[in-house]
């Protein structure tokens, strides 16, 4: 048989769609069960509102009826599926939790691997102080009044074909570490934890998909902008750029400027609107680390459209 241009294209073809399929690994290694279990304190139970607001609540939070019931994420195209946040309450039937042990959502936050082996980026934090995690977990056991049992569901995930494949080539798990014990005390660096870990450079970079969960400011586009997101009834939304560029980012932002947008959403000359969070929770030095943090990364001019 003489092999044609056309052989080799088919082939090549076939290839690509195996590789395709073997990339797409969709069941990950979950945690072996381990003692890992958290004692919960009063001064853990404020510090894991204060994130679990701040973090959290973007995604989980309902605000009519003042609970983690879950809630619909509408950055995700169509095409690929639907995507619903899990029902964090305690109830038995429908909240997520309860089924899991500490160690499994430790593991779930520094991996990014749920305890069925999906791999779900949203709550990915590999760089997480072990002393925050604690904290997260202690309040999501405790009895605040945001996670008593609601025993609805909002929806389930799914996923089409296209939104399967384009998981699974997107999956990339964070090995398990856990050598961080606090959150750093020197300013700036407090100020980076902080962009990391309440996923400002999530929505704040240039793009969804390539976000470095690791290593933050290795993401493509970091802090400046563009990013589509859906607003309120589902209106097209560009998140700012807040890199201190004078033009075109938050360089001309005085400190009280932006103590305002972050805790207010008031920035100068307008109001900032959904999906920016209300960063109300957050301690003032905090919002002060990350102003001081924002000025020292590299000015990008990059002019996003409101
Ligand atoms: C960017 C949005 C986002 C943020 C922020 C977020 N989550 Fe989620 N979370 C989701 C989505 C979406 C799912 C459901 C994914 C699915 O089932 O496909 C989920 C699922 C979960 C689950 C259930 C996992 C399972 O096995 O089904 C838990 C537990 C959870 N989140 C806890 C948290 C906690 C605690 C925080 C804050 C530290 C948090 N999430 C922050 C979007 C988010
Ligand atoms: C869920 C996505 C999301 C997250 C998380 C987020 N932002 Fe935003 N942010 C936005 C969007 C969208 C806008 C634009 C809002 C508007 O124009 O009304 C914005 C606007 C801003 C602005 C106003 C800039 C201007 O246009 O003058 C600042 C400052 C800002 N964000 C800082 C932060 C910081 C710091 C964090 C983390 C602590 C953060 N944001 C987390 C989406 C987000």
């Amino acid at each position: 048989m003489k092999i044609t241009k056309k052989h080799v294209l088919l082939v090549t073809v076939i290839a690509v769609i195996g590789g395709i399929f073997i990339g797409c690994k969709t069941r990950f290694a979950t945690t072996q069960a381990n003692n890992y279990t958290v004692t919960p304190s009063p001064q853990k139970l404020v510090r894991g509102r204060e994130l679990a607001m701040s973090i959290c609540a973007g995604c989980h939070y309902d605000h009519t009826v003042n609970k983690f019931i879950g809630r619909p994420l509408e950055d995700i195209p169509g095409i690929a599926g639907k995507v619903y946040s899990a029902n964090l309450t305690h109830s038995r039937t429908h909240g997520i939790p309860t089924r899991y042990t500490d160690a499994e959502l430790k593991y779930l936050f520094k991996t990014g691997v749920a305890r069925d082996g999906r791999y779900l980026n949203y709550m990915l934090r590999p760089n997480m102080a072990d002393s925050d995690i604690d904290a997260i977990i202690a309040f999501l056991r405790s009895d605040d009044p945001s996670l008593s049992a609601a025993d609805t569901t909002i929806g389930l995930t799914h996923f089409t074909f296209i939104g399967k494949i384009y998981m699974g080539m997107h999956a990339n798990p964070v090995a398990y570490s856990d050598n961080i014990k606090e959150p750093p005390a020197d300013k700036v660096k407090l100020g980076y934890y902080l962009v990391d870990n309440l996923g400002c450079f999530h929505c704040h970079s240039g793009s969804l998909q390539k976000l470095n969960f690791q290593y933050p400011d290795q993401t493509p586009g970091y802090l400046a902008g563009g990013i589509k997101l859906k607003g309120i009834n589902g209106a097209e939304m560009h998140a700012s750029n807040i890199t201190p560029d004078k033009q075109t980012g938050i360089g001309s932002y005085t400190i009280e400027e932006f103590r305002a947008a972050m805790v207010k959403g008031d920035a100068p000359g307008h109001r900032l609107k959904p999906p920016m969070p209300k960063f109300d929770q957050l301690k003032p030095e905090e919002v002060d680390a990350i102003y001081a943090y924002l000025q020292t990364v590299p000015a990008i001019n990059n002019l996003v459209k409101r």
